[in-house]
């Protein structure tokens, strides 16, 4: 089975490439910069005329989501536009496409796990644009999911851990956001989740139609008990760790405004797809170590 990822540098992509290693009826290509940029038209459609893969998984977007209030049209070509393009020209070639979203397509008012069906109202440019970018995906190509998923960290690139690991080597005390609240996701889980599901489709299991699942770590938290959870294990492991102190979001304001509330309930895709992603704090220990072990090396 041939999967064409989008970005190679990205959190999802990276992760993507240390799982597919378990895979061995999976052949990873990558369609990311310089080669491929999807804020050019035609770009990434070109790649996978040329590639030909069984699934496209669109992992690369425009994520900076204070940087896209004051970018809202090179966000909207390359969230929306561009993976509407994919998904023609996924389509064209009778490949499948694995379009991730977000949290973000919600405002966060609810107190229970966001489900599938639930309203969606983005907040922000980044939300919105992303949002547009799954109804063109469904648009444009029936055999697609779109799988949203939260607050993404891993051992790869810059992310929320990491930052906190970085912080906790030069200031003693750390003041976090402790009234937005969601799911923690590492990026190694959702891998494991993608690959399952293309295993999935490449068996005969396919469906007809398209497929919107939530596939979020399991369990909620605050940025703040996020946080937490990383400087615990720092001591453990006898690495710098910061004490850290709750703040509230006015306390920290930022360009692009948050959900309060943005938990994801992956019910649906653990009952049809049979992959629950591991308690938040489990993935966070193993995240942190394998951080560590890059610090030491
Ligand atoms: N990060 C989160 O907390 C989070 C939360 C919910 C959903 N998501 C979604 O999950 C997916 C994966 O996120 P991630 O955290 O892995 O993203 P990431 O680490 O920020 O990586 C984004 C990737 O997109 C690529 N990219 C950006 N602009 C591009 C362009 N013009 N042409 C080609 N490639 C471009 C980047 O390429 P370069 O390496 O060349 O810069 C990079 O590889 C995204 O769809 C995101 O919207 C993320």
């Amino acid at each position: 089975m041939k999967l064409l990822v989008t970005g190679r540098a990205g959190q999802l992509a990276r992760s993507l490439a240390q799982r597919a290693v378990d895979h061995a009826d999976v052949e990873l290509r990558f369609a990311a910069r310089p080669e491929v940029d999807l804020a050019k038209p035609g770009s990434l459609a070109a790649a996978i005329g040329s590639e030909r893969p069984d699934v496209v998984v669109n992992a690369a977007a425009y994520t900076a989501v204070d940087e896209a209030e004051n970018e809202p049209r090179l966000a909207q070509r390359i969230n929306a536009d561009a993976a509407g393009e994919a998904a023609a020209a996924a389509a064209e070639v009778g490949a499948a496409i694995i379009q991730i979203s977000t949290d973000y397509v919600f405002d966060g008012n609810r107190d229970r796990p966001y489900r599938e069906d639930d309203r969606v109202q983005p907040l922000g440019v980044y939300g919105r644009t992303k949002l547009t970018g799954e109804e063109q995906v469904r648009a444009a190509n029936p055999r697609h999911a779109i799988l949203r998923t939260a607050w993404l960290y891993s051992p790869f690139g810059r992310n929320f851990v990491q930052s906190m690991m970085t912080a906790a080597r030069s200031r003693p005390v750390l003041t976090v956001v402790d009234d937005q609240r969601g799911s923690p996701t590492s990026a190694l889980d959702l891998a494991d989740a993608v690959l399952v599901l293309a295993g999935r489709w490449s068996s005969g299991g396919r469906p007809a139609g398209g497929a919107t699942y939530h596939v979020a770590g399991s369990g909620v938290t605050s940025w703040c008990g996020l946080a937490d959870a990383v400087m615990v294990e720092c001591r453990t492991l006898g690495l710098p760790a910061a004490e850290v102190r709750p703040i509230a979001t006015e306390d920290w304001p930022t360009r692009a405004e948050r959900p309060r509330y943005s938990a994801l309930d992956s019910g649906s895709f653990a009952a049809e797809i049979g992959v629950v992603l591991p308690d938040w704090r489990v993935s966070v220990r193993s995240v942190v170590r394998q951080l560590a072990r890059e610090v030491a090396a």
